[in-house]
This record gives structure tokens, C-alpha cells and sequence, in this order.
């Protein structure tokens, strides 16, 4: 039987190719948009951090999702610090939602709450994709708009504590094959991590069209 990690990157990966050739990934990544975009973006960030972050406390104890509640991933200091430079100090009382956004996150709360594989497979789909091509979207927006690298305004992306992404992701990937269950709990995780990724979609058409590019 095929491995879990291999099952559900290659079952996703028309997805993956979908988010990425998004309008507004692809605005963002040439350079067509504003650091406003990019600020928006990251607010909406906070907002699915937010989900999975307080479900990571509340999955910290359970025997499936527990092994991947792993503090040097959480990212909400980090979007905090990020969010703070983009919009000052105020920050907190003038971000918001997009509906997609809340729709992302309350799915991810569903999952923390009564389905320990389907917040996995919402955890694979942010975390790795940050450890992966975020590292593409982290080093676009240092030359975009002279963010420091590394540094305030990016601090999402960079995983100070994980100084080997690649051996992270080795042991991610076995703690992916160690997760238990049969073949229809795996076949509906990965069906979990396309939702996941089309949510991810629908915030991008809600971005793309609130940042469109003038003609
Ligand atoms: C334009 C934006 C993106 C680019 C350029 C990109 C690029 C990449 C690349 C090159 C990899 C492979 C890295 C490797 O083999 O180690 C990767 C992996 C991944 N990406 Fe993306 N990505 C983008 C956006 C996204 C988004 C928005 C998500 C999810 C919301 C995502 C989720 C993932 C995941 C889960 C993996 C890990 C696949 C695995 O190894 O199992 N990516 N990405």
C-alpha cells in the first residue's frame, strides 16, 4: 500500500497546481501588486492561524493529531509581529475576514473539534506548503517591497526554530505514515486536503478580486 505522505501529495497535486497558478498568487509572485495586497493576504493569514492554532491546543493530548502539534510550526507570533509592521500599531481593530476566510477557518475549527484526520490534513496543507513554495512567496516579497530578509513584514515565513526544512519535512512525512486508520479514513483525509486547498482557492478569487489589476 502506498505511503500516506506520498497518497496525499499525489492526490492533491492538480489542487496545488490550481492554488498556485491562482490570478492573485500570480499577480502577487510578478510583482503586479501592491505591499496593500500583501498585507491583506496576511490578515487573512491570521485569521486561518487562528483556527489552527487554538485546535492545536485543543488536539495537543489526542493520540492521531497530537504528534503534530508541534510549537516550532505555530505561526501567530510571527503574523502578529508581520501584522503589526504592515499596519501599525492598530492593527488588531482594523483587519477583517473575508467571507471565504471565516468559511476557511470555521471548517478548520469543524475538524479540531470532531475529526482528528481531517485537521491533519488541513495542518499538511498550510504548514508544508509554507516550509515549501511559501519560502518562493517569502523571498518575491522581500524584492516586491524591500521588506528586510528575513525580517519584519515575512517573519510568516521563516521557521526560525526549524533550521533544516528538509529533515523537518522528512519527519513530518513519517509522522504523516504513522497516522492510523483504513483505507476509507485515508481516502476521506485526502479528500479533506482538496477541500482544504479549494478554500484556499476561494480566499485567493476573493483577494484577486478585491486587488484587481488596472487594465
Ligand atoms: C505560488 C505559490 C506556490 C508555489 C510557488 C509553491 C511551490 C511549491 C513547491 C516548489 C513545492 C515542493 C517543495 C518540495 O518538493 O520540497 C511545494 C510543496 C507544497 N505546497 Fe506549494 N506552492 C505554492 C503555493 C501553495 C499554497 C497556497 C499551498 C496551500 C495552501 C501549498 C501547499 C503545498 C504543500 C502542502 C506542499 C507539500 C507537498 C508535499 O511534499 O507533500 N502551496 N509548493
Amino acid at each position: 500500500m502506498e505511503s500516506f505522505s506520498t497518497l496525499i501529495r499525489t492526490a492533491s497535486r492538480e489542487q496545488h497546481e490550481e492554488v498556485r497558478g491562482s490570478t492573485f498568487m500570480s499577480d502577487l509572485l510578478g510583482h503586479k501588486l501592491g505591499v496593500d495586497a500583501f498585507a491583506r493576504y496576511t490578515e487573512q493569514l491570521w485569521f486561518v492561524y487562528g483556527a489552527l492554532e487554538s485546535g492545536a491546543a485543543r488536539l495537543a493530548a489526542d493520540p492521531v493529531a497530537g504528534p503534530f502539534v508541534r510549537p516550532e510550526l505555530f505561526r501567530m507570533a510571527s503574523l502578529e509581529q508581520d501584522l503589526e509592521y504592515l499596519r501599525g500599531p492598530g492593527w488588531r481593530s482594523g483587519i477583517s475576514a473575508l467571507p471565504a476566510t471565516l468559511e476557511y477557518a470555521e471548517r478548520i475549527t469543524e475538524c479540531a473539534r470532531a475529526w482528528p484526520a481531517g485537521y491533519i490534513a488541513h495542518h499538511y496543507t498550510r504548514y508544508l506548503g509554507d516550509l515549501s513554495g511559501g519560502q518562493i512567496i517569502r523571498d518575491t516579497a522581500e524584492k516586491a517591497w524591500g521588506f528586510t530578509k528575513k525580517g519584519d513584514g515575512v517573519r510568516f515565513y521563516v521557521f526560525e526554530q526549524i533550521p533544516n526544512p528538509a529533515a523537518f519535512k522528512r519527519s513530518y512525512c513519517a509522522l504523516l505514515d504513522a497516522v492510523p486508520g483504513d483505507e476509507l479514513e485515508r481516502q476521506r483525509a485526502v479528500a479533506e486536503c482538496k477541500r482544504a486547498y479549494a478554500l484556499n482557492n476561494a480566499v485567493f478569487q476573493a483577494l484577486g478580486a478585491e486587488f484587481p489589476l488596472s487594465a
